[in-house]
């Protein structure tokens, strides 16, 4: 299950994203926001990050404008790690190396096409583990307030 967030400047893309989706018949949960009108990102940030921290959903697509202020506010959720991103390899590499399980992406940065091959990478690449394992760890220590040295 993919949870989905956006505000009124991602709606578009999110709208894309959904129709990708269905396309490969994988399940969603859209969190809002529903409409055009004017809204804050941080509350769609949050109740999506909300649910991939559960475990609710096992990953989460956001967009607003940039998608750079919601992977800000997902990121403010324990356990998340949102990657704000506009292309291909860093999308594969926020996989690979840092197992991000949310994505976000500007409607105002990137075309309906490249957001698809985004996803595709974002959904099909999986953790390499070993000596990055480590480092999510850490990550997951700061979380805690634990001091890293
Ligand atoms: C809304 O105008 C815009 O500021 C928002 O979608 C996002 O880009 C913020 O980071």
């Amino acid at each position: 299950m993919i949870a989905l967030g956006s505000d009124h400047a991602g709606l578009p893309l999110k709208q894309e994203i959904m129709a990708m989706l269905d396309e490969m018949h994988l399940p969603y949960k859209d969190f809002g926001t529903y409409t055009t009108d004017s809204c804050d990102y941080a509350v769609f940030a949050q109740r999506a990050a909300r649910a991939v921290a559960s475990g609710e959903c096992e990953r989460g697509i956001l967009c607003c404008g940039t998608g750079i202020g919601i992977s800000i506010a997902a990121n403010k959720v324990k356990g998340i790690r949102c990657v704000a991103c506009s292309d291909c390899f860093s999308a594969k590499m926020s996989r690979a190396h840092n197992d991000a399980n949310m994505l976000a992406m500007g409607a105002r940065v990137v075309g309906p096409e490249l957001a698809r091959m985004i996803v595709t990478f974002f959904l099909t690449t999986d953790f390499e583990g070993g000596r990055h394992q480590r480092r999510i760890d850490q990550i997951a220590s700061i979380e805690r307030g634990e001091d890293l040295g």
